[in-house]
């Protein structure tokens, strides 16, 4: 509703020049704090995991972890990590990206996914998109279905919904916020 992308927006703090000058960081730390808009977040990605038929919910490290767990445990479908590439001990595959200097590369363990399997994904910030690119293409490769990805908060003129359409395959992009 209005009055959640309302309350949401409020809690996210513009931090100008964080982590280097020119980039307008944001912080989600006054909304996790406050436990209303956290538990409001919650049912919203919540409602979506149901709507989409999502039987998993992967969360990206490190802030869709805080975001996606709650909503897993509320929606009662399994969480799953994407970790950043080194981080996960059993057999896991991996999947590199562009960033704007070099490359990075994210890790899923590849038995936590089996084929039947409709995920959603929660990250905070959709921003050049290529971090929920790299793990659309890990779930895909887990043998899984794409449920669709939700995230807080789009950053529009970065445009990282045109960059995901082909490997969402028609599965929604859902953002609370635009920005
Ligand atoms: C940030 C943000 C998203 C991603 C969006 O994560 O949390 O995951 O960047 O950017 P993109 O759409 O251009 O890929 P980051 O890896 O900076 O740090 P984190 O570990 O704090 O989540
Ligand atoms: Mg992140």
């Amino acid at each position: 509703t209005v009055d959640t992308r309302e309350l949401l927006l409020s809690r996210i703090r513009d931090v100008p020049d964080h982590p280097k000058p020119g980039v307008m960081f944001k912080d989600i730390t006054p909304l996790l704090a406050d436990p209303v808009a956290f538990a409001a977040l919650t049912g919203a990605f919540a409602e979506l995991c149901v709507r989409h038929g999502a039987t998993k919910i992967v969360g990206l490290e490190a802030r869709g972890f805080i975001l996606a767990a709650p909503v897993a445990v509320s929606a009662q479908v399994g969480f799953v990590p994407v970790r950043k590439a080194g981080k996960l001990p059993g057999a896991t595959l991996r999947q590199a990206y562009e960033l704007e200097y070099g490359t990075a590369e994210i890790e899923i363990h590849a038995e936590d996914l089996t084929p039947g399997d409709r995920v959603l994904v929660i990250d905070d910030v959709l921003a050049t998109g290529g971090t929920a690119e790299a793990s659309l293409e890990l779930i895909r490769r887990a043998g899984a279905d794409v449920a669709g990805v939700a995230v807080l908060m789009e950053l529009a003129f970065l445009d990282g919904r045109a960059r995901l359409e082909q490997a969402l395959r028609g599965a929604p992009l859902e953002a609370l916020i635009t920005v």
